[in-house]
């Protein structure tokens, strides 16, 4: 967690540091800090709060300098205040640190560094870094970094500078770091964002890297100090289409990208005529005799319809883990096993530990994954990417709907392969893939969202919501259930359908609404039969349908319309009106949508 950010050239380094960290605020967001060397000294400034809390502060204030690095923090050790905030100096304010990660033996650390006489101002485990490289400081601060390192366990990107050296250097063991190459100044940072109002030349820094970088050129090696080689990636989105166009937040106009962020997860990848996906894995999808799908949160849920969809389709046993759980649970695993990774970020800590829990162990593995030269993309046999460009809302929406359709790209491309699919039904689905992005189009036509901000604004007192949903659309029900607890702090739970008489129907009373799948299933008999068990018990029923469907419709309080698709695909339009219901749910309360409380979007501790 956390966001980091760099820089020495000849721009004012104020304003650099501000305009990056405001592009990576969704990795946290408890306090922000930055530290500029005026000339002759490092000059910190630090507030808890959001980042709009330090620029205020230091608008009107003579801060300038042309080198600099700054932090947004996510708490892990220390509460959110003042203190805790990053930057962290030593006592004469010569050695700056800036960290994002979880240094695993800071007691130890601090213990013996306070024995040696070193006095620590905050409760944080990051302050140790920067007494642990005074403690080895003799003139070179490249080689006081890596000295002090060699005693740290945990996970860090760190970037570190000193008041009399105009130079910054940095290093990664399993946080990420960038750094943007530009002419006459370098930059470093957390993810690309950061880096493009100024350059597009970007280095994805590696596990075990270190860098020193000054205006005019920077050297990498590894942390035993041999230099090692990386190469330079031209990135091509713009600035622009990271930041809002035009809707009043990120997650919104997230939302509204689905569209086009599906026409990119699916562009030049399905062969109308065979049926067949040309997905360019180098694994032999007839060699796998089980799949093992690990993600977390909203990936996981994404993992939920892929099994559904391979396991129908390729007709492979397919189990799916919460990543936090199958690092620990000792997970059989053979070569003959195909491990999955789903994630956004390519950064979130337990799908790594589990990707290399499974690798250990023998397993091939694919990684699903939005983020480019992320830790995940490093490690895994092949990637998919999903190709849904930046997401800054920190609540997923159209990484999910990318997901998704990466998973059922997944089924086709293995069910082909084994021969549990024929041409025909394979172009069926490819024909239904197709429909997609037009579909998930209509779902989001202004009278359709009018409706849902309808229906959000009549629940939005409700205390508790209950989502339903059955076979391919009940991780539908996961997934809406979880937006609207992350969206608008409304407590939501999601059943199978079929589930809720074992149990959760005791919770039915009229001031529960209750939102139920029901779009063109084969299922949607039994659906209505479980709409009916809550309408019987004064539940409020909020029914999502297909469009034309009088008979599903008339057995709900409030519908929801939505574009008739394959079953096969329907969870990715179905989610979208979830997806809407939960921000109008959340923006009638008047929550900070883009950044909901608690959460940060790249979870890289345990
Ligand atoms: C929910 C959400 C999280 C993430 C989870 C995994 O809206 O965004 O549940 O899905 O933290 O993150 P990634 O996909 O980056 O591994």
């Amino acid at each position: 967690m956390c966001g980091i950010v760099g820089y020495v050239g000849p721009r004012n380094a104020v304003d650099v540091l501000i305009n990056g960290l405001s592009k990576l605020e969704y990795r946290g967001y408890d306090s922000a800090g930055v530290a500029v060397n005026t000339g002759n000294h490092l000059e910190i400034r630090k507030n808890a709060g959001k980042l709009g809390v330090l620029s205020e502060a230091l608008k009107g204030q003579s801060l300038t300098g042309t080198l600099g690095i700054g932090h947004t923090r996510w708490a892990t050790h220390g509460r959110p205040n003042d203190v805790n905030a990053h930057p962290h100096a030593t006592e004469d304010g010569k050695i700056v640190i800036i960290h994002n990660g979880i240094i695993e033996n800071y007691l130890p650390l601090k213990e013996s560094l306070i024995a040696k006489g070193h006095s620590f101002k905050s409760e944080t485990d990051s302050e140790v870094l920067a007494h642990l490289i005074e403690e080895q400081y003799k003139g070179n601060l490249e080689q006081a970094v890596r000295t002090a390192l060699k005693q740290v366990r945990g996970a860090y990107s760190l970037v570190v500078t000193h008041a009399d050296h105009r130079e910054i250097v940095a290093a990664r063991t399993v946080s990420p770091l960038v750094m943007g190459v530009g002419n006459g100044e370098n930059f470093l940072a957390s993810d690309v964002p950061a880096l493009l109002a100024y350059t597009r030349e970007v280095i994805f820094l590696h596990d075990g890297d270190m860098v020193v970088i000054h205006e005019n050129d920077y050297r990498i090696t590894d942390l035993a100090g041999n230099e090692v080689s990386r190469e330079v990636t031209h990135i091509e989105w713009d600035a622009e289409a990271a930041e809002k166009g035009g809707f009043d937040t990120y997650t919104l106009k997230e939302i509204f990208e689905q569209p086009q962020a599906l026409t990119n997860t699916l562009l030049g990848r399905l062969r109308d005529e065979t049926g067949e996906v040309d997905l360019d894995i180098n694994l032999d999808p007839k060699s796998f005799k089980r799949i093992s799908i690990i993600a977390c949160g909203t990936a996981f849920y994404a993992g939920l319809v892929g099994e559904y969809l391979i396991e129908q389709l390729a007709r492979i046993p397919v189990e799916v883990d919460v990543a936090s759980e199958y690092r620990y649970r000792q997970p059989l695993v053979s070569e003959n096993t195909l491990a999955i990774v789903i994630s956004q970020s390519g950064e979130t800590i337990d799908t790594l530990e589990a990707l290399r829990e499974a690798k250990k162990d023998g397993a091939k593995t694919l990684g699903v994954i939005n983020a480019k030269g992320s830790s995940m993309t490093r490690e895994v046999d092949d990637v998919l990417y999903i190709h849904s460009g930046p997401e800054i809302g920190v609540a997923s929406t159209k990484v999910y709907t990318s997901m998704v359709s990466a998973m059922l790209m997944l089924a086709l491309w293995l069910g082909r392969a084994r021969g549990t699919l024929d041409s025909a039904k394979g172009a069926e689905l490819i024909h239904a893939a197709r429909e997609l992005p037009r579909l998930v189009e209509q779902a989001l036509e202004p009278e359709r969202v009018e409706n849902i901000k309808r229906i959000a604004e009549k629940y939005k007192n409700a205390r508790d919501y209950l989502f339903l949903g059955r076979g391919v659309n009940a991780p539908t029900a996961f997934e809406g259930a979880l937006k609207l607890k992350e969206l608008s702090y409304i407590h939501a739970e999601a059943y199978a359908a079929g589930e809720m008489k074992h149990g959760p129907i005791a919770l039915i009373d009229e001031n529960l609404p209750v939102v139920a799948i029901a779009t063109d299933s084969f299922l949607l008999e039994k659906t209505i039969s479980n709409i009916q068990e809550v309408r019987a018990r004064s539940g409020q029923v909020i029914a999502v349908v297909s469009d034309g469907d009088t008979d599903a419709s008339r057995h709900a309080d409030d519908v929801i319309f939505v574009p008739k698709a394959h079953e096969m695909v329907s969870p990715i339009v179905n989610v979208v009106a979830l997806q809407l219901l939960a921000y109008f749910t959340a923006t009638t309360l008047g929550k900070d949508v883009d950044k909901p409380r608690n959460l940060a979007k790249s979870v890289t501790v345990e």
